[in-house]
């Protein structure tokens, strides 16, 4: 497959020998030789400017006690002790970007109710740069899950996709906030906010940007002509079939890219690490987790460490590294679900 012009997602294009030394390195990569990527300074992450656009959600917990049995029906009455509420979906992954020290705008909707102003308001606390579509008629999405002694016992869910106008204004505002960018990271999670994806990407590599998408359904060609997509193994195998080995995969990774003229596809696999595909080649990267206490979100920290390491000027091959890396970090957190430059570059410090 040849890749549209541009397709370079950073200064230094990533060459068959490149790839292909990388690859042996991280084959033989007994003392790491291949993770001893260089440092990204501060300064550099500081000028990153990643322009997030998405489904936000508020992801809220209710944490109480079971004692008794509904007189009602036959379920637990849980007495609520605590509530805790999170930004997520797109804004969690604007958060990640935020946490690395890069620059985060967010382009979403939510609705004009409680966890909509929730949202604005934990926003409001972080650093991302919120760029809301207020929808009147819209709930706002909220994952709501009552727990007791650690144990989920419901979940509740409230979505519905955003009114036709509502998007139409965010299509508009994508366009302006667009030059003020380097980046441009789509994170469906199939609510309805990335209605006018295919536009978006098309606009946004006219204007030379390049453009990751964290993909969702089985519905692939609305993301035609994106730079990078970074699906986990499920998702991959709705659109391309159950692979019956690597070289299975590769042949079926490559036929989906150059029907969909995309430059490069990052699959993340879990314990399995994640593999980069490009028209270069395949690199492999071993997971880096020591401990795992926490896998959800692991997949926002890889796409919004990519999207921060290529607005940095950072090449493909070397972002991959530190997004595998910045995972390896974010499954052995509990709660929090966000990795900093100095986490992810400790020694040496980052360069204030
Ligand atoms: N159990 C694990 N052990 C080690 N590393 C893991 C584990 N789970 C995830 N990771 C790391 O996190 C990366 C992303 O994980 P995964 O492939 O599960 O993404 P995902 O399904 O999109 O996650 P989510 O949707 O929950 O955010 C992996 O490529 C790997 O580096
Ligand atoms: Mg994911």
């Amino acid at each position: 497959m040849r890749c549209p012009a541009r397709c370079s997602v950073s200064d230094q294009p990533i060459s068959r020998s490149t790839l292909h030394a990388a690859t042996e390195a991280a084959t033989h990569d007994a003392a790491h030789a291949s993770q001893q990527v260089p440092t990204v300074r501060r300064p550099r992450l500081a000028a990153s400017r990643v322009l997030v656009v998405g489904d936000v959600m508020l992801d809220r917990y209710w944490f109480g006690d079971v004692t008794r049995i509904s007189p009602e029906a036959p379920v637990p009455v849980v007495h609520v002790q605590r509530t805790e509420d999170r930004l997520g979906g797109a804004a969690n992954v604007a958060r990640n970007v935020s946490a690395l020290g890069a620059q985060a705008g967010l382009l979403c909707v939510v609705g004009h109710d409680e966890p909509g102003e929730r949202i604005v308001e934990l926003l409001g606390q972080s650093s991302v740069n919120a760029h809301l579509e207020r929808d009147p008629a819209l709930p706002t999405t909220i994952k709501l899950r009552i727990l007791s002694r650690q144990q989920q016992l419901l979940r509740i869910d409230f979505e519905k996709t955003p009114a036709h106008e509502v998007l139409l204004a965010g299509l508009v505002k994508f366009e302006t906030l667009l030059p003020g960018h380097d980046v441009v990271l789509l994170s469906d999670y199939a609510k309805g906010g990335l209605t006018h994806v295919t536009r978006m990407i098309e606009t946004a590599r006219a204007a030379g940007k390049p453009v990751l998408v964290d993909p969702k359904g089985d519905d692939w060609e609305r993301y035609r002509g994106a730079t990078l997509i970074t699906p986990n193994r499920a998702e991959l195998t709705e659109v391309v079939g159950r692979w019956k080995s690597e070289a299975d995969l590769h042949a079926r990774v490559d036929a989906l890219r150059a029907s969909l003229q995309l430059c490069a596809l990052l699959l993340t696999r879990s314990e399995e690490g994640m593999t980069l595909f490009t028209d270069a080649g395949v690199l492999h990267e071993s997971a880096r987790a020591r401990e795992v206490y926490d896998v959800s979100g692991a997949g926002d920290t890889v796409i919004a460490t990519l999207a921060a390491m290529l607005g940095a000027g950072v090449p493909l091959i070397e972002a991959v590294r530190h997004a595998n890396r910045a995972a390896g970090i974010v499954v052995g957190k509990l709660g929090t679900a966000t990795v900093s430059d100095d986490e992810l570059f400790p020694d040496p410090p980052a360069l204030a």
